[in-house]
């Protein structure tokens, strides 16, 4: 995310304030994310754990189906961007990955690297030959 956009400050802005809100009593390891719609809108949400530990959910995915929760199943995501509070690299995981592609086959990713900088890839650089029914 270099020095970024205004578009890309509002994103990390959104993500973090997010992130606060995350439920990780768990794993300790809060995450926020948020992304723009090809409209738009932004949306933003947090990991949420349970004791049930295989019941949890990435703030990616809590993210998307809010915003599918309002705008229904055709909305596309632009561009999203994951954030941590452990400065750690947080790509987004496999299942993840997944569900970004359903609803933004173009989208672009924004995660924390290595060197602890800002990465940009496109979605089907971090999963090829994504799953379609059709
Ligand atoms: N987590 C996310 O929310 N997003 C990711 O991209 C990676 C992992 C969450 C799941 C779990 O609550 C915690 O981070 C530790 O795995």
């Amino acid at each position: 995310m270099k020095s970024g956009s205004a578009q890309n400050r509002a994103l990390l802005k959104a993500a973090k304030a997010a992130m606060k809100k995350a439920h990780a009593p768990y794993s300790k390891f809060r995450v926020g994310a948020a992304f723009v719609t090809t409209k738009g809108e932004v949306f933003s949400g947090c990991n949420v754990e349970n004791a049930s530990y295989g019941l949890s959910n990435c703030a990616e995915r809590t993210a998307i189906f809010t915003a599918v929760a309002k705008l229904g199943g055709k909305m596309r995501i632009k561009a999203i961007a994951v954030t941590n509070d452990q400065g750690v690299p947080c790509s987004p995981c496999g299942a993840c990955r997944q569900v970004i592609y359903e609803f933004g086959p173009d989208a672009t990713v924004y995660f924390m690297n290595k060197k602890n900088e800002w990465e940009q890839v496109s979605i089907t650089e971090l999963l090829p030959e994504g799953f379609r029914l059709s």
